[in-house]
């Protein structure tokens, strides 16, 4: 299509043997949370999920217990709502798919779980995407209830530009520029659509590791076993 590719960045987990930011998917939930959560669910990430990737489980369990949450039936058959627990996902901002159109013009926000694996570009194009708004070129006119963005494709958006400086406040005192708050929310994402990416690495690193070794001792045993036919 016509939308332009975003670059390449060099996200620091992205090597073959990097793990995940840690205080970067903390400050990028931070950016979730207050800014994205509000439109776009995360239905396949439990508040469990964070606990010891960037939070403790105090500080979740304190997260889920502030949010409410709809459960039932309980013995009467009735629906009722408790606080959140750390096995709840992440609350979702429209009861259901109409009442997410009718807030948004009748656009869609997508469930953000799986997004960074569902876009071609990845963490890239969320980057690209997040801080890609601008006037639109001289001759092109933007359809109402729409917004240019040339990394979308078609290059109009229904989603309003969401990031604006200052917009969080980050407990770790980093500034919560526009691009710092798009590239921690875009880690905050991949590690979303891949939570046992470090896992993978760090068990290839053991099999490389064992297998190495196991090479180098059948090498010495075969050395050492034919020698005296030479
Ligand atoms: C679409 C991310 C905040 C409303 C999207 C898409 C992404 C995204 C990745 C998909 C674009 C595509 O289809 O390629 C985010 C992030 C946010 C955020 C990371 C926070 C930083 C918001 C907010 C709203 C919103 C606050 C509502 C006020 C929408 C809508 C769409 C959308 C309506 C569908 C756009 C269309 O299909 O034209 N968002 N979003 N988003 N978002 Fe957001």
């Amino acid at each position: 299509d016509d939308a332009l590719h975003p670059p390449q960045f060099p996200w620091s987990h992205k090597g073959a043997l990097s793990s995940f930011d840690a205080a970067s998917i903390r400050r990028g939930y931070n950016v979730y949370r207050n800014v994205c959560a509000s439109c776009h669910s995360m239905n396949r990430i439990a508040y469990r999920n964070l606990v010891d990737v960037a939070f403790s489980s105090d500080e979740v369990k304190e997260m889920a217990e502030e949010t409410e949450v709809e459960d039932g039936p309980n013995d009467e058959g009735l629906s009722f709502s408790r606080p959140g627990r750390l096995s709840d996902v992440m609350p979702a901002p429209y009861a259901n798919e109409e009442a997410a159109r009718y807030a948004n013009n009748g656009a869609l926000p997508p469930d953000l779980s799986l997004i960074v694996k569902a876009r071609e570009g990845g963490e890239d194009y969320i980057f690209a995407l997040l801080t890609g708004y601008r006037d639109p070129p001289e001759g092109i006119s933007v359809r109402e209830g729409l917004h240019y963005n040339p990394y979308f494709a078609g290059g109009q958006i229904a989603m309003a530009r969401a990031l604006y400086d200052g917009g969080v406040e980050f407990d770790d005192l980093t500034p919560a520029t526009t691009s710092q708050m798009a590239k921690d929310v875009s880690t905050f994402l991949a590690w979303a659509a891949e939570p046992e990416h470090d896992e993978r690495k760090k068990m290839g690193m053991e099999w490389v590791a064992t297998f190495t070794l196991l090479a180098m001792a059948m090498f010495y045993a075969k050395r050492f076993k034919w020698s005296v036919f030479k």
